[in-house]
């Protein structure tokens, strides 16, 4: 099965994907998440990222697509997988749907979580992520139960330097799905629209529900 993650920044889809890996053991690939280790490691497509990062835009297609295109053709993307943060526009939702008929497979549920600026703002403000594990928090609406550390690995928690205001406002002007993919993947009549306004388990319960 292969699921794409549809939202504007903050919406959830990064911990609502490690809930659903972790109820389905489907593969979670965060091209978000990719690129930081790029830029982490100071690779040569991590300084390039790092440009449109920290600016609040997207990395342009032709680096993402490629990066994308070579992290399913690995054997653990086989059988399928997750897709949070990609596709971003149409022409990416288009490489992935020709890489995939390549191999006799498609996109098979689009879900769209959505949610209102004040919120995304207020859960970009007070995210925080481990270091160690990747795991998500939240300091108000999922907070760990030591500040700082992580529950799941005792790994030391830190913050985006993405979220930081100037950039948070750039990010929710520029990156939030264009109507233009939303109507590629309801066209194609596997589109789910989420309210992510929802608890974080509300939401969960109703993403699993969309791909049962
Ligand atoms: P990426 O890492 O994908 O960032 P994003 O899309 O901006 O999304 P976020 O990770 O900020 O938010 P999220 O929706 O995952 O929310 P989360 O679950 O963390 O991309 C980073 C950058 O890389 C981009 O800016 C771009 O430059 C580049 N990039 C990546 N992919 C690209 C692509 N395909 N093309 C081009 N460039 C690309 O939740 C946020 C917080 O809210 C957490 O603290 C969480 O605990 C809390 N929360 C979540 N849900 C709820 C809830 N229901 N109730 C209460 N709190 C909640």
């Amino acid at each position: 099965m292969f699921i794409v993650l549809l939202g504007p920044p903050g919406a959830g889809k990064g911990t609502q994907a490690q809930r659903i890996a972790a109820a389905t053991q489907l593969l979670h690939i965060s091209t978000g998440d990719m690129f930081r280790e790029h830029v982490k490691g100071g690779t040569e497509l991590g300084k390039q990222a790092n440009e449109y990062m920290s600016k609040g835009d997207l990395v342009p297609d032709a680096l993402t697509i490629q990066m994308l295109l070579e992290r399913i053709g690995r054997a653990d993307a086989a059988e399928g997988a997750m897709f949070d943060g990609f596709p971003r526009n149409v022409p990416q939702a288009e490489a992935l749907d020709a890489a995939l008929a390549g191999r006799a497979a498609k996109v098979d549920h689009a879900l769209l979580i959505s949610a209102p600026d004040d919120e995304l703002l207020s859960r970009l403000g007070g995210r925080w992520i481990c270091r160690n594990c990747g795991h998500l928090y939240h300091e108000r609406n999922d907070p760990p139960k030591k500040a700082g550390i992580c529950d799941l690995c005792t790994g030391e928690l830190y913050q985006r330097e993405d979220d930081r205001p100037g950039v948070v406002m750039a990010r929710l002007e520029k990156q939030k799905p264009p109507v233009a993919l939303i109507e590629h993947y309801r066209k194609a009549d596997i589109l789910s629209e989420i309210d992510g306004k929802q608890s974080l388990d509300a939401v969960t319960a109703v993403l699993l529900e969309a791909i049962k």
